[in-house]
């Protein structure tokens, strides 16, 4: 008798002193997070069916491109080839870096689900809204790699096999948004990036058009207009937590724009021969106005006012500070981008 219950509560010790090895310290303010984003499940689900776009709706990259069952199609490349000619090296270089971005998407989709509260069951089939959006969003995503691969392709002026080991090198290095896996921090770094990734669409598209592209042109307004989607989405998503936790949301805002947001390109060169490549295109893309500094500094306005960081009221000490802190920090990128001088020297990538 005795030797068992000695047996019993030796054996319980050995597993509170397991769970000690084991377990790290509470996380408070991840587990209120979490909380908060569980609570927005039927909200995000809403967003799935009123602001996604159903498969059978939605455009597609073959509505853009050359039909190969046209026995006429080798004149449509010959047109596509054409109108393409009068693109910039320039444009050309930065439209090929932004298609290497959206070609990362499975490291976007891997990323959303690692959040903490986005996928507690850890499955793809669960029918949780933020399951459902992580997926929806992606696959919406997923049309724009496809549709710039292919037109890039056929206009013959791209390295494709450059292009290709870029991709691959991207997706091998993976991505990381500084967000840690806090949930707030990660609606903040989306809103963000889908809104500057409508930008760089929007701008291209724009240069498209005057070098003469009117498909490029309606391509990347097309696209564009995903993003503007999925920008609409993340900003309510995330003022949705500023008016259930405006304490923690404005924590969040200010972590992301301390840690400056990154793009999710950055380490396409990591590793490879040609290791400051992520740089070149930045360079080209700033040269060329497509994404700026002042691109960067007008959106910190714009998520600054959409979220009346100005104007909340009875918060704590440490999101007061965060107020003030980015109340100004607009102001600040914009005298930095004024003082920053377009890059003389710009080095082009991927073409033939
Ligand atoms: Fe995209
Ligand atoms: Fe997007």
């Amino acid at each position: 008798m005795s030797h068992a219950v000695n047996s019993v509560s030796s054996f319980s010790i050995h597993i509170t002193k397991l769970k000690m090895k084991n377990s790290k310290p509470i996380d408070y303010e991840l587990e209120k997070n979490m909380e908060v984003i569980s609570q927005l499940d039927g909200f995000v689900a809403n967003a799935v069916d009123t602001i996604l776009v159903d498969p059978d709706e939605c455009w597609q990259p073959s509505d853009f491109l050359p039909d190969f069952s046209n026995p006429e199609v080798f004149e449509e490349v010959k047109l596509l080839q054409k109108r393409a000619e009068g693109i910039p090296d320039t444009v050309l270089t930065s439209l090929i870096g932004n298609m290497i971005t959206e070609e990362a998407l499975p490291s976007y989709q891997t990323y959303f689900n690692l959040v903490e509260g986005i996928n507690e069951e850890r499955s793809l089939l669960s029918p949780s809204g933020w399951v459902r959006w992580s997926k929806a969003w992606t696959a919406e995503e997923n049309r724009h790699g496809d549709l710039l691969n292919k037109y890039l392709y056929m206009t013959g002026r791209v390295d494709m096999k450059a292009v290709e080991q870029t991709i691959h090198r991207l997706l091998t290095n993976g991505f990381d948004p500084k967000s840690k896996s806090d949930p707030y921090q990660a609606m903040v770094y989306t809103s963000f990036q889908e809104r500057a990734t409508k930008v760089s669409h929007v701008n291209t598209g724009k240069l498209a058009d005057k070098a003469g592209d009117s498909v490029l042109s309606r391509i990347c307004k097309t696209i564009a207009g995903d993003e503007a989607r999925h920008e609409k989405a993340y900003k309510s998503f995330m003022s949705q937590i500023f008016e259930i936790d405006p304490n923690g949301a404005i924590l969040a805002f200010e972590k992301m724009m301390r840690n400056q947001i990154v793009m999710p390109a950055v380490l396409m060169g990591d590793g490879g021969k040609n290791p400051d490549i992520y740089t070149h295109f930045s360079a080209v893309t700033q040269k060329v106005g497509i994404y700026t500094g002042w691109d960067y500094a007008r959106i910190i306005e714009h998520l600054v006012e959409l979220w009346k960081i100005d104007s909340l009221t009875g918060l704590n000490d440490a999101a007061s500070k965060a107020q003030s802190y980015l109340s100004n920090l607009a102001d600040r990128y914009m005298r930095l981008a004024d003082r920053m001088k377009a890059p003389e020297e710009i080095k082009l990538a991927w073409l033939k």
